[in-house]
């Protein structure tokens, strides 16, 4: 089955609730850009890539919704879409990413009708999810390359089609070694606390028929000393110029757990999640999600309704922790200040 995140549907915008499985596989069509937003926050469309997608989607929407009669007055419909748009969620530099795209595809076009920026615009959001295509293909042709016949493998959160426009950034690699007849069997963390492990990352895997084991976030240590972990990969929401990695929150821990047992720790992720603005992972905004998240699982509470909770989404890897971060350009290995100007050179005009 193909798995389509988010799409374009007769000038609406079609994401796959991604709350609602494993259980249901089901669609939320955006007719408006609240309810964009609010599936955003909510995780309905979650992964940074599939974020960014679904933003640029939300900015032709909101072009298409307006009943804007000049060029200027659309201009200033959109910028509120866009400063909206803006506030769903803070780590994932993708979602500011897309939107600065279609800022300047706004601009560009400025001098053309209502709707010649009308139709710029969904070109823009189009071109955003191509590219989006394409670019996971590259990162697993790069990173399958780090992947031998027999390898057994670990990741946490859901870096995969869920996450993309194809078939992921982490979980790209795993689909392309297995392409080239490289077995290889995966362990996945479940992700505490909204598991998007658990109920995302086995899904599509099993799905492919890709080898997947499930494992509790406190299982890890224990695979990785009885040696039953050759390579760690990961997805990323934000990676500062000097390389430092933010991901779901987890990730940290198990590059320190990496770096003690002598495992490679990769991370996989597109030009698109890259922050040149920051010098580091210091600056990386990190999002703190309510604490009714951690009190409860799947609905059900499983702590007493008063308990503090401290719940932050995103933990930041330092560059030192990681063996090589692929990217649809190569892959990139430390020192990272010096060589991912090579990749800023490569993808900033
Ligand atoms: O909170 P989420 O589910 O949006 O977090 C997603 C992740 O942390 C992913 O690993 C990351 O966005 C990379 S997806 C290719």
């Amino acid at each position: 089955m193909k798995i389509e995140t988010v799409k374009w549907v007769n000038g609406k915008i079609r994401l796959i609730d991604q709350t609602l499985l494993p259980h249901k596989l089901s669609y939320v069509m955006c007719r408006d850009i609240k309810t964009l937003w609010q599936a955003i926050r909510s995780l309905k469309v979650r992964g940074a890539p599939a974020i960014g997608i679904a933003a640029g989607f939300g900015v032709a929407l909101g072009a298409k919704l307006s009943n804007a009669r000049s060029p200027k007055n659309l201009e200033k419909d959109v910028n509120k879409v866009i400063s909206y748009l803006a506030t769903a969620r803070p780590t994932a530099v993708n979602l500011f990413w897309a939107l600065e795209r279609m800022k300047r595809i706004l601009l560009a076009n400025k001098a053309k009708s209502v709707s010649g920026i009308k139709k710029a615009l969904l070109k823009e959001a189009m071109d955003i999810l191509k590219e989006d295509r394409s670019m996971c293909r590259e990162m697993a042709s790069f990173g399958s390359k780090l992947i031998k016949k027999g390898d057994t493998v670990l990741t946490i959160c859901n870096a995969g089609a869920l996450a993309t426009a194809d078939y992921g950034t982490a979980l790209g690699v795993f689909y392309k070694a297995r392409s080239q007849a490289k077995k290889i069997k995966v362990y996945s963390c479940e992700t505490r606390p909204l598991l998007q492990g658990a109920r995302l990352t086995t899904w599509e895997l099993m799905m492919s028929g890709v080898d997947v084991t499930l494992i509790c976030d406190s299982m890890a240590a224990t695979l990785m000393q009885k040696k039953k972990i050759d390579k760690i990969f990961v997805g990323a929401d934000r990676i500062a110029r000097n390389g430092d990695a933010a991901n779901k929150i987890g990730t940290y821990s198990l590059a320190v757990l990496a770096r003690y047992h002598k495992i490679p720790f990769y991370v996989v992720a597109p030009s698109s999640t890259f922050d040149f603005s920051l010098k580091s992972g210091l600056y990386i905004p990190i999002e703190e999600r309510p604490g009714c998240e951690v009190r409860r699982a799947l609905g059900k509470r499983i702590a007493p309704d008063k308990v503090k909770v401290y719940n932050p989404a995103f933990d930041v890897t330092p560059n030192k922790l990681i063996t090589g971060i692929v990217t649809e350009k190569g892959i990139f290995r430390k020192p990272y200040t010096e060589t991912l100007k090579k990749l800023k050179s490569k993808v900033c005009a």
